[in-house]
Formats: C-alpha cells, structure tokens, sequence
C-alpha cells in the first residue's frame, strides 16, 4: 500500500494526520499569543517585535506555507472524517448515549467552522485592513495602534471574545485528544492527557481575551 494511501485511506492514519495537523495550529496559536502579549510591553517593544517578523522575509513565507497547508489538510480531514462517520452510522441512535461526551467533543465540527470563519475575519481586519478606514489609514508598520484602534470598539472586542471561546472550546477537547490519536493514553500518562487540553484552552482564552478586555477598560491605550 503506498503511504498516502496508508494516511488518507485509513481511519487511523486521517486521525493521526489530523492531530499532528491540529498540534501544528495549536503551536502557531501558543507562540501567536505570547507575540501579542508583548503589546502589554509598549508600543515600542511590539511594534519591534512585529518589524522583526517581516524581517524574517523567505523565511516566515516559509512558516506561512507550513502553516496553511496544516491548516488546510487540518479542515479537509475534518471534513472527510465526519461524512465517514456519519455514512457508517446512516440512522442515528434513539436515545444519543452521550453521557461521556463532553460538550467540547460534541461541538467539534461548529467551533471549527466559527475559527473558520474568525480567520477569514482577523485577517481582513488586521492583515489585508479592510473592515475599516481607520486602521487603513495608520502609519504602516504601526502593529500596536492597529490592535488598540481594531478593539475600541465594543462589538469587534465582543466578536473576538466569543471567537477565543469558541477556540478554546475546541482546543479543550482538540488537544487532548491529539494525544490519545498518538496512542499516548495509559497508565498514568491519560492523568496528563486529560488535563492539557483544558489548561491550553484556559491559556488561550484568558491570554487572548485579555488583549480586547484591557484595550475597553483603558489599561491598553
Ligand atoms: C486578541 C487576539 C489577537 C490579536 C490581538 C491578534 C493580532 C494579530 C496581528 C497584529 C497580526 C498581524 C497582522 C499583520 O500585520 O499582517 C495577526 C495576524 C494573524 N493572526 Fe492574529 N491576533 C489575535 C488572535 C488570533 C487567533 C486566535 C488566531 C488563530 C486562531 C490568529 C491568527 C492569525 C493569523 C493566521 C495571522 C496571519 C499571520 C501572518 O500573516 O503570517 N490570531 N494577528
């Protein structure tokens, strides 16, 4: 059997993909945060920071492509998973026996959809500066005055609050499951397991939030 019939036509070898796929994100994710945080330095601190990764040039074009590929592969075996499952379960259970299920496991697919639909926003507001002439019109290069600007205003802070839930919801389950698909749940291994995958999601939503949160109440300005 040739590898990539091994990976994409094996439930066990989508499941991996998509979790090492999904590890990848949540990587991008963790160090995107802790690059934001640096907003709670200064203006100076961060816009440097910001000027230092366009500066990296081919090389975060690089991480860039690597990026969108994980992600793309991440949304295609998501996608190719849930037909599978829903084709080898045609009529549904009369009673869902869910008792196990988490909520988080259970809204995979919808909080994956709303991160979908998050990135396709924050880079229109923040990468391709679209969604409004103010930030369009700041100096270029100015990252942090585009991030104050972007959260003044309540309801684009209240959209990336529920974004950020939404992720961490889905990061709760996500990644604790990755691990479970690497085989990595036994003895007193699932102990850890079990617990990562809510502490990222509470990492991510607290971090992140915080950015929106301090922006409205006037600690960032
Ligand atoms: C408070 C929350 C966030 C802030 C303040 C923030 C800020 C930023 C900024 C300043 C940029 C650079 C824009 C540019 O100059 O091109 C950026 C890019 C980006 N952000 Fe965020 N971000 C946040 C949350 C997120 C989250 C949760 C994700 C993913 C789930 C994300 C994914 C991205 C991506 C994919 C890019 C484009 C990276 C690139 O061009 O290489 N961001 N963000």
């Amino acid at each position: 059997m040739k590898l990539c019939d091994r990976i994409f036509g094996s439930p066990v070898g989508a499941k991996m993909l998509m979790a090492l796929t999904g590890l990848m994100l949540t990587g991008f994710v963790l160090a995107h945060l802790s690059g934001n945080l640096l907003l709670y330095a200064g203006q100076e601190k961060f816009n440097a920071y910001a000027d230092g990764l366009q500066a990296l040039g081919l090389l975060l074009w690089v991480a860039r492509g690597g990026l969108l590929t994980a992600f793309v592969l991440h949304l295609y075996l998501a996608i190719k998973l849930t037909i599978e499952n829903k084709a080898a379960r045609p009529v549904p259970y009369a009673h869902e026996a869910t008792i196990q299920a988490t909520f988080a496991s259970r809204y995979m697919v919808h909080t994956g959809l709303l991160m979908f639909a998050f990135i396709v926003y924050h880079l229109a507001h923040f990468t391709f500066k679209v969604t409004s002439p103010e930030i369009a019109s700041l100096t270029p290069g100015d990252a942090y005055s585009m991030v104050i600007l972007g959260f003044s205003e309540p309801v684009v802070s209240g959209f990336y609050i529920l974004a950020m839930a939404a992720l961490a919801t889905h990061l709760r389950h996500g990644v604790s499951s990755a691990f479970q698909s690497f085989g990595l749940y036994h003895g007193n291994l699932n102990v850890v397991t079990d617990k990562l995958g809510p502490i990222v999601a509470a990492i991510v939503f607290f971090g992140f939030s915080s950015i929106p949160v301090s922006v409205l109440m006037g600690c960032l300005k």
